[in-house]
């Protein structure tokens, strides 16, 4: 397999200012991906390079996942999207991102156990949910809740400890995200069923309460197993960058990954699936039409955005939403639940990839767009949804936290700034600046 030692300077770019030539080492990768390395840049002109979002910036060299935005195109460790989905299950998934190869009959058997045996949180944890507001959104409940975990494990970090954490942070992660459910609808907490597979234990928790067993449904579970598959990695997007970010400090892997689901809370990251389907409703209650929803988007004075369209790399249609699509008829037939909401958002495809504001700009589905909607047919409530997301992605934060840690030439990440604040200027007393009292 060829590994992220195949990535090597093979020429040089020249940058030219203020008449002076310099020689830029290029970087290629094993996907023949270009990069000019400024490395050196600032120390041989006094440069740095302005890049407001990273658009343009590769922070690392990574052997996880490719990405061809242009062309649709997403591996894990060398393995197509579409065939890990087609083939394998979420722990072999994770397996295969923190480990580089996929596991062996004897590995995920032993993973499994491992996994399995960890699920439980400790009991302090109830008082932990019981002290937060019982209207608290599962995603900060869930990000103080890993952040939390350290103080339970405060071994120093060897091999031993880290993979420890890791494990720990798969197994739980599902019982947190669960219980931060059951603690926002006032339920108790449900104990993981060791005897279940990871992502039917995972509803269990969710849909069982002390007094109803919650017989959970193959086929349904099969599909939430996807989603995870689906979410497991996506190289250098905003939460894996923050977690990867908070933990070049040094910062433990459970601080890190607590970081890491703030990031993905936001609107435009994780939390854009929760607002696909609040945008779904809005259409099939009060605006009425896909159309005019699809011309409020498109209006420069308008804010509206087309939730779960768009993406920063995906210059074609996301691999992921190609799956999904199709899991969102299987799991809507299964459940036998209305499909109007996959009916509204069909058609706003349908109007967005024959509209030039779309077509011209690149814009198409991304995972986000028929997520929610198979989520909402499960039951999964609306504010869980990006919690899902956090299962799904937590091997990937994993994977490109113990890379960095890894790496030989991994620094502390501190990018630099252009300053445009004002110049030097003296420092007036107060009683100098006016003003009424
Ligand atoms: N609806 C309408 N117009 C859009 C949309 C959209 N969903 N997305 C981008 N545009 C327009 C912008 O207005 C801009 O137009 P302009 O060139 O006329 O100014 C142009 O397309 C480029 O948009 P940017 O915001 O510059 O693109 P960027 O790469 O920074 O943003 C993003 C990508 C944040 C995903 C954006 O497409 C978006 O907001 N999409 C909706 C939110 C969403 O679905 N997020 C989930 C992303 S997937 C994930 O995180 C798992």
């Amino acid at each position: 397999m060829p590994t992220q030692s195949a990535a090597q300077a093979k020429t040089t770019a020249t940058l030219d200012c203020d008449g002076k030539s310099i020689a830029l080492p290029v970087v290629k990768g094993t996907e023949s991906e270009v990069a000019v390395d400024i490395e050196k840049l600032r120390a041989q002109t006094g440069m740095i390079k302005l890049d407001p979002g990273y658009g343009n910036t590769g922070s690392c060299k990574s052997a996880i996942t490719f990405i061809d935005g242009e062309k649709g195109v997403l591996r894990y460790r060398g393995y197509p999207i579409e065939e890990l989905a087609q083939g394998s299950t979420f722990l072999e998934v994770a397996w295969l991102l923190i480990n580089g190869e996929l596991p062996t009959r004897a590995e995920l058997a032993g993973f499994i156990n491992e996994v399995t045996h960890h699920t439980m949180l400790h009991e302090n944890f109830n008082r932990f949910f019981e002290a937060l507001p019982k209207d608290a959104h599962p995603m900060p409940v869930c990000a103080a809740a890993v952040g939390a975990l350290t103080t339970f494990y405060q071994q120093p970090e060897t091999e031993q400890s880290t993979h420890e954490t890791w494990v720990r942070l798969i197994a739980k992660m599902p019982t947190i995200a669960a219980s931060s459910y059951k603690h926002s609808i006032g339920q108790p907490s449900i104990y993981p069923d060791n005897r279940l597979e990871y992502t039917s234990n995972f509803m269990r928790m969710m849909f069982a309460t002390p007094c109803e067993e919650y017989d959970v449904d193959p086929v349904l579970a099969r599909a939430v197993d996807l989603l995870f598959i689906l979410h497991a990695d996506h190289e250098q997007n905003c939460s894996t960058s923050t977690v990867r970010m908070v933990g070049s400090s040094r910062a433990n892997l459970f601080a890190s990954i607590s970081a890491g689901i703030s990031a993905l809370w936001g609107p435009l990251h994780g939390g854009a699936n929760q607002e696909v389907i609040e945008m779904l409703e809005r259409i099939a209650t009060e605006e009425g039409s896909a159309d005019r929803f699809v011309a409020k988007a498109k209006d420069k004075n308008d804010t509206t955005r087309l939730m779960g369209f768009g993406h920063r790399v995906y210059k074609s249609y996301d691999p992921r939403a190609a799956i999904l699509k199709k899991a969102c008829n299987d799991v809507l037939k299964r459940v036998g639940g209305s499909s109007r909401l996959l009916d509204i958002a069909m058609r706003l495809e349908e109007l967005a990839l024959k509209d030039d504001y779309f077509v011209s700009r690149k814009l198409y589905p991304n995972v986000d767009f028929y997520s929610g909607i198979i989520y909402k047919a499960l039951g999964i409530p609306i504010n869980m949804f990006t919690v899902m997301f956090v299962i799904g992605r937590l091997p990937g934060w994993v994977a490109h936290w113990l890379e960095m840690r890894r790496d030989p030439d991994f620094r502390i990440a501190r990018p630099r700034q252009v300053y445009v604040g004002p110049t030097m200027r003296a420092y007036q007393p107060i009683e100098m600046r006016g003003g009424r009292v």
